[in-house]
């Protein structure tokens, strides 16, 4: 059994609110922003300043702590130089997804999409969470020579040998995971926020960057699926959504998966001290 902690919505906006939390208070953003993309169709998409969001993440963000964002192609060129001064570039993850989104004229329909992942500047190696053998799926072990006597990469004077004893794969750069057209219903469980995205993806990504009971925050939660999937993996979480409709709809997510889950509830909303 899973032992939940926290987790916690607030219907605001991320940059009119977030001094409600402490600084240094959160140890994994994960979160999936406006592109600005949409705008057109989704007024809610309107793009972000991504130069005061990278300061209220350095405020927010815990010493060894790390930031997750998806992003577009076009996106990551922007978010780079606008973390630059607080934070560095760990890894980047493609996600392919199942169906391609927009129409485009000058370019093809985009099926993937990035999660760029950074953490403080400096924090050494060795405290930089990356808990790859949580995720990691189960395989065969197996072992691997070259055959002897012919040319390897060491210049063919040793036999090399590659081994995994424990059979696990680990995680890899390139990851397949739904998009809203391609997810059953239960994952959508009632929500429609056009960018809903995979609960399994966001499960592994906070088992991978953070540890139980740590504090996970998601300024633009949308439909909600990554306090969700904190919850389910007993960390505390909290979301902020500006749109009242998208507010009320994960709220009903969120009561949906408390009552349903086999997960123990210590407290509602403690831990985190807010004052509204
Ligand atoms: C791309 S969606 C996130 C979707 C989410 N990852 C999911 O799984 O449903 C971005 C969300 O951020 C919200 N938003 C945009 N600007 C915001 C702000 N300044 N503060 C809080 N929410 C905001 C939008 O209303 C939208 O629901």
């Amino acid at each position: 059994m899973i032992i939940r902690t926290n987790s916690l919505m607030l219907d605001s906006n991320f940059f009119r609110s977030h001094w409600l939390l402490d600084p240094g208070s959160i140890d994994l953003i994960l979160t999936d922003p406006p592109y600005g993309t949409m705008v057109r169709i989704h007024p809610w998409d309107k793009k972000i300043s991504l130069v005061e969001t990278a300061d209220v993440f350095d405020y927010l963000l815990a010493p060894q702590g790390q930031i997750a964002i998806f992003c577009s192609d076009r996106l990551q060129f922007e978010i780079y130089p606008a973390f630059s001064p607080y934070f560095d570039f760990r890894y980047r993850q493609t996600i392919i997804k199942t169906s391609a989104t927009a129409f485009h004229r000058d370019r093809p329909r985009p099926n993937s999409e990035a999660l760029l992942v950074f953490h403080r500047k400096g924090t050494p190696i060795r405290d930089r969470i990356f808990n790859h053998e949580v995720v990691g799926e189960e395989g065969l072990p197996w072992k691997r020579t070259n055959r002897k006597g012919s040319r390897s990469t060491m210049g063919g004077l040793k036999r090399l040998v590659d081994e995994n004893k424990s059979g696990k794969r680990y995680p890899t750069s390139v990851v397949y995971a739904p998009n809203r057209p391609g997810m059953s219903k239960a994952e959508k469980q009632d929500s429609t926020h056009p960018s809903q995205k995979s609960l399994i993806f966001i499960r592994d990504t906070i088992l991978l960057l953070s540890n139980p009971g740590q504090v996970v925050l998601d300024p633009f939660a949308g439909s909600g699926t990554t306090l969700v999937a904190a919850y389910q993996t007993g960390r505390s979480a909290v979301g902020f959504e500006m749109e009242p409709k998208f507010y009320d709809e994960t709220n009903e997510r969120l009561r949906h998966v408390f009552e349903t889950s086999d997960v123990a509830i210590l407290s509602d909303f403690a831990g985190i001290e807010i004052e509204l």
